[in-house]
């Protein structure tokens, strides 16, 4: 029978929710692994992730078969621009818009890789019966999953769409995808295959590509573990894959009696050796060698480790667009065989076969035809370690510059979706580029969605430049300022605050805590009491009370004690008393948060420069007032299904040791709040020391799933290294001169990256420190 393209693709049924029947006892599910971070963890870390991999493989039984895909291709110009662009709109601002995108396509131009690799492993069972696959395929997940949780890989199981789109995009890379599962009675292989198969003896065609499967014919004892990083990072697209089905422990051994095989990786899982950092010296012991080749020790080894025997192939499928194009990729893959001493060979008339085990069945169609398997060790395929590059790419993420180890591009979605906690930190030494990145995500945000919202703590009036061009309301916190903010405000939706918030209450306290902090010798307990009746008796009598109002009713108090002659009690001497002390802050010169706020809060963007704030005596009271009015926005912007970013410049001003206590606590404890409603702060500082030297700063730094960590010297570059646990070749990205470059963490995911932003731009003119700092002044 002539083969139809459909019938090339050997498998009996898929259903919706992702089961396929393979053969009329074989049934499979596809996974896909996740990531984790191996190539840049520490050496412990990567024996763990080993180790994990290993007891995964290993957990599989006789009655399973193992696949392990890694797909990589390159993802087109278009596709590209599609994920990463920033659409253009209506309401003006897309010159900053298409520079951005001329930015991002030009890093696609520059012949960056962008390759996407992924993973998955198809779980094969053999049983009579469906119902009792499904179980055993369920327990074989259950005990896959629990290894891969050690590590922090979720695994996701592929339904049948998934599924689909896996096997179109192996079949007809760069066409479009099935969009829905096949109705019922159609044959879901029709919505996958390619027009044209054509085999040669080793080539074959799908449609307009051309390509070669090749088989691994020979590989070393010393199988390094970048051996499949190396293949992802040909610059070719194909697909590797590994097949595996596991022997029962009587077949090994007896294989390994009959049979000398060439096994020879030798890492025990349990041997945690130090060694030298790098890839895979430390999994091999070449010891050992001699003792494999003693196949009644590699017996005992099976023995003693509980290692199985499994049968194998490993395949790698290259594909091209002409054939001239599939000769240089072919010429890749010789680069990597020699520098690994692997020997692939085409597999001579059995392209075909080849291309089917290629697909993610659940199924080595090579099995039991002579020589394509062989008779592989846990170990051996263990070492093929899936997680090759680390990536920052989240979905709706947006361009953050270029991971300097994949040469990809790094998008990240801080919104919550992807990090669980968003906060974050932007830190280095002066002048690496905080402000600039800092600017450079706020600008981003602020271009990409036209609801978000912003609020800056700008220490050094740095920002007073791009705010003045994005039209922000720029809120000058000083002593004799004109601007005003009414410190009694309350959010205007005070039914969405949790309900442990009570507003008065919240106020009171506030109150308590700047009027102890404004006098020298603080607030007695009796003139707490008395600023808590007086705020009450404030809201209600007043909707909207000042803090003018608040003194008024407070004078009231005292003069009506005058007049009863209540005059000499302790309690009313305390009232008159702080009535005397609070009149500087009420009707004098640092009256500023006393009135009705007349400034435009409501703005989407503002900025509180506190430059002659910080210095002064207000330091504390003014801060703890924009706190206080952060937390109302913030509320309010809840109701209103806002999304808020708070940045903080230079934060070591508010949580060094320096800093008063309470002051710390309100910020630590705004930035805990905060969170829980929804928005997200950035601190930003130059002395990660300074922030990690108080309780307060050091929970802020380290609740936080977000850091841009910039160039470090010193005792700085030594916490951080140690902190993040960071190899000696990610701490060599801290130490260069380049300006907004370092890493990038977020979630487990640490990358080095940079982003320079082009001079001559109108971008560079808004994020650019030096020029609105000599505006400024
Ligand atoms: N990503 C970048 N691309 C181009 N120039 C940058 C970048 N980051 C920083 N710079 C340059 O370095 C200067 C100092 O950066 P800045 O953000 O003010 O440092 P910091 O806030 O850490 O003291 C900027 O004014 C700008 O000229
Ligand atoms: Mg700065």
């Amino acid at each position: 029978m002539l083969p139809t393209t459909q019938n090339s693709l050997q498998y009996l049924d898929l259903e919706q929710k992702g089961a396929m029947h393979v053969t009329d006892n074989e049934y499979s599910k596809t996974y896909d692994l996740g990531t984790t971070n191996y190539v840049t963890a520490a050496h412990d870390d990567k024996i763990n992730v080993f180790t994990a991999w290993f007891d995964a493989i290993n957990s599989l039984s006789q009655t399973e078969h193992f696949q392990l895909s890694i797909p990589f291709n390159k993802v087109g110009k278009k596709e590209y621009m599609k994920e990463n662009h920033f659409p253009l709109e209506r309401s003006g601002g897309n010159e900053i818009r298409q520079e951005l995108n001329d930015l991002i396509a030009s890093k696609y131009d520059d012949g960056k890789n962008n390759y996407r690799i992924g993973r998955y492993v198809t779980i094969g069972t053999k049983q009579s019966e469906r119902r009792r696959a499904m179980a055993k395929l369920e327990s074989s997940q259950g005990a896959f999953t629990t290894e891969m949780d050690k590590i922090g890989v979720y695994m996701h199981e592929l339904d049948g769409l998934e599924r689909l789109k896996l096997m179109s995009s192996i079949l007809r890379p760069g066409k479009l995808k099935p969009k829905s599962f096949p109705p019922f009675r159609d044959r879901t292989q029709d919505w996958i295959a390619p027009q044209q198969m054509d085999f040669e003896s080793v080539y074959l065609h799908l449609d307009d590509t051309i390509g070669q499967l090749l088989y691994v014919e020979d590989f070393p004892y010393e199988l390094s573990d970048s051996f499949l990083k190396d293949i992802c990072e040909m610059g070719v697209e194909g697909v590797f894959t590994l097949h595996a089905s596991p022997y029962t422990f009587a077949e090994s051994t007896k294989k390994v009696k009959n049979q000398k095989t060439n096994v020879g990786m030798a890492l025990l899982p349990q041997q945690k050796r130090a060694s030298s950092e790098g890839y895979s010296q430390e999994f091999v012991s070449p010891d050992l060698k001699e003792a494999w080749e003693d196949l009644d020790e590699q017996s005992q080894y099976m023995r003693k480790t509980g290692s199985k025997q499994f049968e194998s192939s490993m395949l790698l499928y290259i594909h091209a667009s002409n054939r001239e194009a599939l000769i240089d990729s072919l010429d890749k893959v010789n680069e990597v065989q020699e520098k690994h001493s692997v020997r692939f060979e085409p597999l001579r008339y059995l392209q075909e076969q080849g291309l089917v085990s290629t697909l993610p069945l659940g199924k080595n169609f090579l099995e039991g035809i002579k020589n394509f398997t062989r008779g592989l060790i846990t170990p051996n395929l263990a070492i093929n370690i899936p997680w090759t590059s680390v990536e920052l790419q989240h979905k709706h993420g947006k361009y953050f510059g270029i991971n300097l180890l994949s040469k990809n591009i790094i998008s990240i979605d801080r919104r919550g979706l992807t990090l669980q906690n968003s906060n974050g930190w932007i830190i280095g030494v002066s002048g690496s580029g905080k402000s600039v990145t800092c600017k450079y995500n706020i600008l981003t945000d602020y271009y990409q969605n036209s609801d978000d919202e912003f609020i800056i703590l700008d220490p050094e009036s740095e920002y007073v430049g791009i705010g003045q061009k994005l039209g922000a309301q720029v809120v000058k916190v000083a002593p004799k300022s004109k601007t005003h903010i009414n410190v009694l405000e309350l959010p205007q939706y005070v039914e969405e605050m949790d309900e442990e918030d009570d507003p008065v209450a919240i106020k009171s306290d506030l109150l308590s805590a700047m009027f102890s902090n404004l006098l020298r010798n603080g607030l007695s307990e009796i003139q707490e009491t008395i600023v808590d009746e007086v705020t009450t008796q404030t809201f209600e009598q007043y909707s909207a009370p000042t803090l003018t109002d608040w003194y008024g009713v407070l004078g009231d108090r005292v003069q009506a004690a005058q007049v009863s002659s209540k005059v000499d009690s302790e309690v009313e001497i305390e009232a008159s008393n702080l009535w005397a002390k609070l009149a500087l802050y009420v009707t004098g010169s640092y009256d500023i948060f006393a009135h009705e706020t007349n400034v435009n809060l409501d703005n989407r963007m503002v900025i509180y420069d506190v430059k002659q704030l910080i210095k002064g005596k207000m330091k504390k009271f003014g801060y703890m007032a924009i706190i206080d009015q952060i937390q109302n926005r913030v509320i309010d912007a809840r109701r209103r299904g806002v999304k808020i970013w708070v940045y903080a410049d230079e934060v070591q001003t508010v949580v060094a040791p320096a800093s008063p206590p309470i002051l710390r606590e309100m910020f630590a404890d705004m930035w805990a709040r905060l969170r829980k409603y929804g928005a997200t702060v950035t601190g930003i500082s130059q002395n990660i020391n300074l922030i990690l030297a108080t309780p307060e700063g050091e929970s802020m730094f380290f609740n936080s799933e977000y850091y841009v960590i910039l160039r470090q010297k010193g005792m700085a570059l030594k916490t951080i290294a140690e902190r993040f646990e960071l190899t000696k070749q990610l701490q060599q990205y801290l130490k260069k001169e380049e300006k907004g470059a370092g890493l990038v963490v977020a979630g487990d995911t640490i990358v080095p990256f940079n982003n320079p932003i082009p001079k001559q731009t109108l971008l560079f003119d808004l994020v650019n420190t030096d020029a609105q700092k000599k505006e400024a002044s």
